[in-house]
């Protein structure tokens, strides 16, 4: 049934193993570490823990890139420290969702050691060779996610093999069938040993053009922008028989009780929801990062919520997503003030939300100075504003040294106000942003309405943005004032007020409204609407 569903009501939070908890003092969170974080976010009312990746891997684009799918780095710890985090996170009710990295390993793979050895090893087929042009330029104008193009020459047997990202990620080739059993292998490991579901890293990447063409230029394209947005991905990417492989994915998935299935794709909504799959048999939950992307005000958030609810397939289940490991932070995005209404906003919209570490307690931006840059894609293509590191910094838990992340100076610096902006600073201060997340995790736990109810948006004029929860006989309205000013909502027909369940200020809880709902500067609110 659609409530028992722990992915449709639940929460999820992301967790960039780096940088959540360092448990032997190298300056780099692991496994353990984690795990003995885990009461703290079972506690703060979320329902799974997706960690980004922890395989064996050179760490080119810190684990992006893996040289063995079915094991732990030692920078993390081991299996045994992994099967202990989950043993945990289950006696803690939070289910454990992996990344899965199937587009492309690390060039320091066994499979890619076999691959490039020759023309004919039985390997050779599991990535993409080309040959060269005859003058011996690349295959074709493919670029590089991360600059440059997407193809490296193999002197050793003359051919070009295909990386979307840096040179040290080749790209699997998912057309081989051999590949692709290989892969659900690797779900079924995980599985077998207690995971709940994966994150399917890049996974509208997985099926390229049968005859590698040309990208078409992109006309829309400016200077300053990254190498890759020259070209439109038309033949790169989100190929009509990618369905079929995550389809293949989902059915080694669904022969095992209540796992999930969630793809990052980063594409228009149109194309997003047909990851849904046929008969939703693709990915459960495709996650949609409209609201990473759009500009904060009201018209156009209300506008792509509608958008996005409208798109979505029958018996489709919606996610939102705030930010993640590759975005700049949201309060580094919209400001402190906003960040409480944006977390409002995640947490009563329909669908699964997910959560990004340290976005509860408000971190912003991070300095990261030039010496101390790790992200690759920034040391390809300075300078631009793609930094990653600013979104990956520490997880600050107290006014220790180093936040209590580490007995060690952490590989990104932490925030200069880490001694206020941290766990437990921000657990005793009864209004700060920790505690409206709590209280709002709270608040969608105990209601259908918040968690699995329908979406009806109340019209409202810049800069507000309201809308209703609607569950049997539960109704909750929620108002949010995208606006550092105050400004009044009217509800213009039923319902005709009702009762203050939250303020983003954490006061007025109780207070009554009528028709009109005077909103502070930057406060969002949750109203328990009067019935009749
Ligand atoms: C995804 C990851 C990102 C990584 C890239 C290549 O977008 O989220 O961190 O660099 O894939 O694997």
């Amino acid at each position: 049934m659609l409530e028992n569903t722990w992915w449709k009501s639940g929460i999820v939070y992301q967790v960039y193993p780096r940088s959540f908890q360092d448990s032997n003092g190298d300056g780099v969170g692991d496994l353990p570490g984690i795990t003995s974080r885990l009461d703290y976010v079972a506690g703060l009312g979320v329902n799974a823990v997706w960690i980004s990746p922890i395989f064996p891997s050179p760490m080119a684009d810190f684990g992006y890139d893996v040289a063995d799918y079915c094991g732990v780095d030692p920078l993390f710890g081991s299996l045994a420290d992994m099967d202990a985090l989950v043993a945990r996170a289950h006696e803690l009710g939070l289910r454990v969702i992996l990344d899965f990295v199937p587009n492309h390993s690390s060039d320091q793979h066994p499979w890619f050691a076999e691959s490039r050895s020759s023309r004919h090893n039985p390997k050779r087929d599991w990535y993409i060779w080309r040959d060269a042009k005859p003058d011996g330029s690349p295959p074709n104008n493919w670029v590089s996610n991360f600059g440059g193009s997407a193809w490296q020459w193999d002197e050793a047997t003359g051919q070009y093999y295909y990386h979307a990202f840096l040179r040290e990620q080749p790209d699997l080739n998912w057309r081989n069938p051999d590949l692709r059993e290989a892969m659900h292998d690797v779900l079924r490991f995980w599985m077998d040993r207690g995971i709940d579901g994966f994150r399917v890293d890049v996974i509208w990447h997985l099926i390229k053009d049968a005859e590698f063409r040309d990208n078409p230029p992109n006309p829309g394209y400016n200077e300053g922008r990254p190498e890759i947005d020259s070209l439109l991905q038309v033949h790169s990417t989100d190929q009509p028989e990618v369905h079929d492989v995550i389809a293949g994915m989902r059915r080694v998935v669904d022969d095992y009780p209540d796992r999930v299935l969630i793809g990052e794709i980063y594409l228009p909504v149109e194309r997003l929801v047909t990851y849904y799959g046929k008969d939703l048999s693709g990915a459960h939950l495709p996650f949609n990062f409209q609201l990473i992307q759009t500009a904060w005000n009201a018209h156009a958030i209300a506008k792509l919520v509608n958008e996005y609810e409208d798109a979505l397939p029958a018996g489709g289940w919606p996610n939102w997503v705030l930010g993640n490991h590759d975005q700049p932070r949201i309060a580094a995005r919209i400001g402190a003030a906003q960040a409480r209404v944006a977390a409002m906003l995640l947490l009563t919209l329909r669908g699964t939300p997910t959560m990004y570490y340290g976005d509860e307690i408000g971190l912003a931006r991070v300095e990261v100075p030039p010496d101390r840059v790790q992200d690759p894609w920034e040391k390809n293509e300075p300078g631009l504003g793609f930094n990653r590191d600013p979104e990956r910094t520490p997880m600050q838990w107290d006014d220790g040294a180093h936040a209590g992340f580490s007995s060690h100076d952490p590989w990104l610096p932490l925030a200069e106000d880490y001694r206020q902006c941290n766990v437990a600073a921000l657990s005793r201060e009864q209004g700060s942003i920790l505690n409206l997340y709590r209280r709002l995790i709270a608040l969608r736990g105990a209601s259908h309405a918040l968690s699995v109810g329908s979406y009806v948006p109340i019209p409202s004029a810049e800069p507000l943005l309201a809308f209703r929860r609607v569950h049997g006989e539960e109704d909750v309205m929620v108002f949010l004032n995208l606006d550092a000013e105050p400004h009044t909502a009217e509800l213009r027909c039923r319902p005709a007020g009702g009762r203050i369940l939250l303020s983003t200020y954490l006061d007025r809880a109780g207070e009554e409204v009528g028709v009109k709902v005077a909103l502070r500067p930057n406060e969002g609110l949750i109203v328990s609407a009067t019935r009749g």
